[in-house]
């Protein structure tokens, strides 16, 4: 079998930490999104010739890592760039030639899942299927490719991306959706129209629907699409639970870390080497501090993930916050998310910045946040520059 990653795309929604770090290289407990879905699939398929990551934006960041796991595995890996973005469909297309040969996974480059691959091949070959797209249920479809088809039923009937209006949505909210894991016959590549942008979603799999050529396999359980801030958060803290299960709280943590004295830690959490914490603090429940990160002395921190080499002063409390890496703040900050802030952000002593109801405070990089331009961006969830 062989396999490709989708890997391209801007991840605008999550700037603008995907201003210096490619969605699919976010760290995720601390280890890059890629990790983890590279990881699983090499488990499940242990047979596996080729893995293709289709790339174009900061392609050099992946190719970098790609160089790294090539080193530790023998099935071949092909980082293909296309340059300018094809779409989910015309980024299948550009690799035709690597991936013609066998039945192949594809996956979304941001997305986790704990379901079995094995049972799906399993399903896949049963059916005879060209493309059979794991699916699960969730409350709001909106965001999602819903998959239609009968009761007791595999077969799609129809593939609907990202219903939107109110009638649409109540007409596919019974549905499961498209999980993002998908298994190709070659047979797909008819369906596309080479050289141009395609969205498999939109333009592929409703004409492999009509043709009953696409199947549904169904699952619950642990799945997180990485695309917005709260998804962000959210789904690095169900991986910091499903970690924590597994391997017990004291092995996720760097054996270099240092606590100081009267420091409370309260389990989720995940620190990375080098990360020194001061006196009296409180941290957690659900907090990742990246490689070399220090915080001061009583200080608050909970429902949060800190990028490598952050400092955070004495006598912060910090809530529903993503950091850049090399974020740094000064004595007395209270920062109240949800908020994303840019690589090397410095927030000055006595700052107090809180998001609005449904918004985001979104912060640019190297930008110093003083007293005053919080008052004037009224912190209400713009982008402060
Ligand atoms: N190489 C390449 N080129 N990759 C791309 C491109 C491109 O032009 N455009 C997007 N991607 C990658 C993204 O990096 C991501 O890993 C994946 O394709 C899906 O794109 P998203 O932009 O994250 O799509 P989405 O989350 O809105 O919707 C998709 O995923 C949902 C499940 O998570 C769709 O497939 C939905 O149908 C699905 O329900
Ligand atoms: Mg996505």
């Amino acid at each position: 079998m062989n396999a490709i990653i989708l890997a391209g795309g801007y991840g605008t929604r999550l700037r603008p930490i995907t201003c210096s770090i490619p969605k699919p290289m976010l760290p995720v407990v601390n280890k890059p999104l890629l990790n983890f879905i590279i990881s699983k699939l090499m488990q499940e398929t242990p047979g596996l010739k080729k893995i293709v990551i289709a790339v174009n934006y900061r392609a050099h960041d992946i190719d970098a890592y790609m160089k790294e796991w090539q080193k530790a595995v023998s099935c071949e890996i092909h980082v293909q760039d296309e340059r300018k973005p094809l779409g989910t469909g015309g980024a299948l297309k550009f690799s035709q030639k690597l991936l013609e040969d066998d039945s192949f996974f594809m996956l979304n480059g941001d997305v986790v899942s704990y379901f079995s691959y094995k049972d799906m091949l399993a399903q896949h070959k049963k059916t005879k299927a060209v493309a059979t797209i794991s699916a699960i249920r969730v409350p709001d479809v909106s965001r999602y490719g819903v998959l239609v088809s009968d009761r007791n039923d595999t077969i799609i009937r129809e593939f609907y991306e990202k219903p939107k209006t109110t009638e649409l949505i109540k007409k596919y909210s019974s549905y499961p959706v498209n999980a993002g894991t998908y298994l190709l016959e070659p047979a797909i590549f008819d369906y596309i129209t080479p050289e141009k942008k395609v969205s498999i979603e939109k333009d592929v799999f409703p004409h492999v629907a009509k043709k009953r050529m696409a199947h549904k396999f169904e699952f619950s359980g642990i799945w997180k699409d990485f695309g917005l801030p709260e998804e962000y958060l959210a789904g690095n803290f169900i991986i910091l639970e499903e970690e924590t299960r597994r391997l017990g709280a004291e092995n996720i943590m760097h054996p270099s870390v240092k606590l100081g004295k009267g420091t409370i830690i309260k389990a989720p959490v995940c620190f990375d080497e080098n990360v020194t914490i001061g006196d009296k603090c409180v941290i957690g429940p659900h907090v990742v501090l990246g490689k070399d990160c220090e915080v001061g002395d009583n200080v608050k921190l909970s429902e949060s993930v800190f990028l490598e080499n952050c400092s955070i002063d004495d006598d912060n409390d910090i809530i529903k916050v993503i950091m850049g890496d090399g974020v740094n703040t000064g004595t007395n900050v209270q920062l109240i998310g949800p908020a994303i802030l840019g690589s090397n952000v410095y927030i000055e002593d006595q700052v107090m910045l809180k998001a609005m109801a449904n918004q985001t405070v979104k912060v640019c990089p190297w930008v110093t946040i003083t007293a005053e331009s919080v008052e004037h961006s009224g912190s209400n969830g713009a982008f402060i520059h």
